[in-house]
């Protein structure tokens, strides 16, 4: 099993190259997050952007699967795929898509939770995507959700309906507008009963059953190292794990499984939500770059902080997920510019440099490398040896501070717009 993971705080172009290689491959699997997700996609020139659905879904004799560390929202899965059919009518998820019995379900009032959560004074505000990816998986670690396998029972209904009322208890105490218990309910039940045309199953099973017949399986990954519950940037985290151990643990598949990690990164960093982010740019460079690259968050729209490229952080995202390759993206939208910063270290309170970060302390003193920028378009370049100078140094100074080789070079969002690199 090979795994596709984000190395900074998530948007790194997953997606697209998943989307890339998943040809090579007879199943890809989510591992971990929900419907915070937001995986980009260009078919025939248009952009799609998945939620919950893996990005192998457009490739035809590919299995995908939805696994069980994941949490799933069935109001949100069948907007999803109702869309999907509508942006191409080939897709079959009826036949190519099985799902987890023991993924947890979102339910609807985990998402008016995460907004009461996120408005109130009383918690911190992390900035979530607001799908109540927290909440389906607090209720998990506290042993009382519900998960897909129980769509079957008899009295999962009645269930529901008793969650639902206690939850809106609690809502009642603060002043959200609250949509009807009626309409949620009812929305709610209706996109169960769409679930029930997809296949569930003992997904580990399937994985494992896959893999012992030589079968080739890419486990892809949501959010990103930095968003780690337990490694990354905490408390502004997302609340599962997002690493190689946590494509391990979310689909039951053993370590001893696992070859090729590719870990994405752009050339800079971008975050949404809150949290330190100690390289963030706020000057005009920092809107020029958003503009450029289309900074505007996949999911949720919300504009994305900017900052130079951390490679500290980089670092320590590599070291805790092990990552075998490195894909680097979006070089092309720092095209242009005079000189482009790196930040090689942090500097401690205490004068003490750091080179690998581990919890990003709001006082680092970022520590940058200027480096020469390149110029022209370099999304049509055909060829390693063809791209400017400049990106190539940029290229062999990364090599060498990372320790493990960049592979790839994603030169533009378009599905050609990728260079394989001779560093492997
Ligand atoms: P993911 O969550 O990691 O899958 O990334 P997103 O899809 O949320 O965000 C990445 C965005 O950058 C998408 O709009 C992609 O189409 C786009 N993208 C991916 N690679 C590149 C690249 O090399 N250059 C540019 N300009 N855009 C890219
Ligand atoms: P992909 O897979 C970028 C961020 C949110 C917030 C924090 C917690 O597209 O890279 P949550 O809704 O998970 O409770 O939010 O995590 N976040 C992401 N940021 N890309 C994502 O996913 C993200 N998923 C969650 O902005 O800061
Ligand atoms: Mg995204």
């Amino acid at each position: 099993m090979d795994i596709v993971l984000g190395l900074q705080w998530g948007d790194e172009g997953k997606g697209k190259f998943i989307d890339l290689i998943s040809e090579d491959y007879h199943m890809t699997a989510r591992f971990n997050g929900g419907a915070n997700a937001g995986h980009s996609i260009e078919r025939n020139g248009k952009r799609i952007t998945l939620k919950s659905l893996p990005s192998g879904i457009f490739m035809k004799g590919v299995q995908n699967v939805i696994g069980t560390g994941t949490v799933l929202d069935p109001v949100s899965l069948r907007k999803e795929i109702l869309h999907l059919k509508q942006f191409d009518e080939t897709i079959d998820p009826e036949n190519s898509l099985m799902i987890s019995k023991k993924a947890h379900l979102v339910l609807p009032t985990h998402r008016l939770l995460d907004c009461f959560m996120e408005d109130n004074p009383d918690y911190t505000t992390i900035g979530t995507t607001r799908n109540g990816i927290a909440q389906a998986y607090s209720n998990k670690i506290l042993r009382q959700n519900l998960r897909v396998g129980d769509i079957d029972s008899p009295d999962f209904s009645n269930k529901v309906e008793q969650i639902l009322e206690r939850d809106y208890r609690l809502l009642a105490g603060g002043d959200m507008v609250l949509p009807s218990l009626e309409k949620i309910s009812s929305e709610f039940f209706e996109a169960i009963d769409f679930l029930k045309k997809f296949t569930r199953t003992e997904t580990e099973l399937v994985l494992n059953t896959a893999l012992s017949e030589g079968k080739k399986i890419l486990a892809e990954g949501s959010q990103a190292a930095m968003l780690d519950i337990d490694h990354g940037t905490y408390p502004y985290v997302t609340s599962s794990s997002t690493t190689a151990a946590g494509a391990c643990v979310g689909l039951g598949v053993s370590p001893k499984k696992v070859g090729e990690i590719f870990g994405i990164a752009k050339a800079y960093c971008t975050r949404v939500g809150n949290g330190m982010f100690p390289t963030e740019i706020f000057d005009s460079l920092s809107e020029e770059i958003r503009q450029k690259g289309n900074e505007f968050g996949s999911n949720t729209g919300r504009p994305r902080r900017i900052g130079w490229l951390d490679l500290p952080a980089l670092r320590y995202a590599i070291m805790i997920t092990g990552v075998t390759q490195v894909i680097l993206t979006k070089a092309d939208v720092l095209s242009g510019m005079e000189s482009v910063a790196v930040c090689t270290h942090y500097e401690l309170e205490d004068g003490n440099m750091a080179r690998t970060s581990g919890t990003l302390p709001d006082n680092a003193r970022p520590v940058l490398k200027q480096m020469k920028g390149w110029e022209g378009d370099i999304t049509a370049i055909q060829g390693s040896s063809n791209l400017p100078e400049e990106l190539k140094a940029f290229l062999s100074f990364l090599n060498d501070e990372l320790g493990v080789p960049i592979t790839y070079l994603s030169t533009g969002p378009g599905r050609d717009e990728i260079l394989k690199l001779n560093s492997k």
